[in-house]
């Protein structure tokens, strides 16, 4: 009976899906991320790995799992977790679960944008204390920089690093708010062509005022964007390419939105520059180091970031067809049929 390892419940329909199968399915039983030492004492002879992005997929947990191990199924789109070179030199497959989050996680990217620029995590914590009273409406109060051209200006730039699915479904919901020109560097797979940048623009110009989409090179995007959205996978060839150099470029009016992944950002560099006023102000989802994340770390402390745990596809509907998604690459995977989704390495 093939044996599978699964690092986290899924919920009862997931499970249901995976349990129809005459599997030994070995499962992490407490509500919390799996401990390494039982990953690695469970994973012999595993025919099926199941994990999640807080879960290392690397040299060693392929050695444990042996030559049994057909596919590896993670319930995220982001791989940064996974050794994709160790899976492809083993022959083994990776299921993910892209598409199904897109829409969840440009919500996310457009919430923090607007939660970082108008100040709304100082405004809630004013509220909550009790100091409402005391600050009052005034003029200026609370005030930040408007996400889009605003009644004074007429153009408004928005940046993205990586321009995947999660990246043009968030310059979709920016259009309504005027977005006039959108930049973008791709660190990830595959450069588009200007054929589909000006498809893009055309397809959209009944929506908005969006006149131009093009590829600019990493120090255009800091000095032309009003805001940034950090969109790429993660990895060793990405970490920390938002540092002081790219921050030192920025509009002191811009706003980093971060909903990709935290090593794309060295975070020291960041609260550096919030404090000096390089740029004003960053809305994060995901921060290096997650979940390990206290209250003395120095963008927690920033007045000008605005961080959330990790929370971009999390609505109830898309977890639940991630997790669908897992379990059936991971069902797949381990019976010799086509991943229904499957990370082409
Ligand atoms: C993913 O799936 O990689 C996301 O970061 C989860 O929200």
């Amino acid at each position: 009976m093939p044996k599978v390892l699964i690092s986290r419940h899924l919920g009862a329909d997931a499970m249901a899906l995976i349990a129809e199968n005459t599997f030994q399915i070995v499962i992490w039983p407490e509500d919390r991320t799996a401990d390494r030492a039982w990953l690695l004492e469970n994973a012999s002879g595993c025919q099926g790995i199941l994990v999640t992005l807080n879960d290392k997929v690397d040299e060693e947990l392929l050695s444990k799992a042996g030559p049994s191990l057909k596919a590896v199924s993670t319930m995220s789109v982001g791989y940064e977790h996974v050794r994709i070179q160790e899976l492809a030199s083993r022959s083994i497959k990776l299921g993910y679960t892209p598409d199904v989050l897109t829409d969840a996680v440009a919500d996310v990217a457009i919430m923090l944008a607007l939660m970082a620029a108008r100040n709304a995590a100082y405004g809630l914590s004013i509220v909550q204390s009790g100091g409402w009273p005391n600050v009052g409406w005034a003029p200026f109060g609370f005030c930040g920089p408007q996400l889009g051209p605003g009644p004074t200006t007429k153009s408004f730039t928005a940046g993205f690093l990586g321009f995947g699915r999660i990246s043009q479904a968030t310059l979709r919901r920016l259009i309504p708010f005027g977005v006039t020109h959108a930049v973008y560097t791709d660190s990830g797979r595959g450069r588009r062509t200007e054929d589909e940048d000006t498809a893009f623009v055309e397809q959209y110009a009944a929506f908005g005022q969006l006149k131009q989409l093009k590829w600019v090179s990493l120090d255009e995007l800091a000095a032309e964007s009003d805001v940034v959205f950090l969109l790429a996978p993660g990895g060793e060839s990405t970490r920390h390419i938002i540092s002081t150099p790219f921050l030192q470029k920025m509009k002191k009016t811009a706003i980093l939105v971060n909903p990709g992944r935290g090593t794309l950002v060295d975070s020291d560099a960041l609260a550096d520059a919030l404090d000096k006023g390089w740029l004003y102000a960053a809305g994060l989802d995901v921060i290096e180091g997650e979940p390990n994340v206290t209250t003395e770390h120095p963008l927690v402390k920033s007045p000008r970031a605005t961080v959330l745990p990790h929370i971009g596809s999390a609505t109830t509907e898309t977890r639940a067809a991630m997790a669908d998604l897992a379990a059936r690459n991971l069902v797949a995977g381990v019976l010799g049929e086509p991943l229904p989704v499957e990370y082409m390495m």
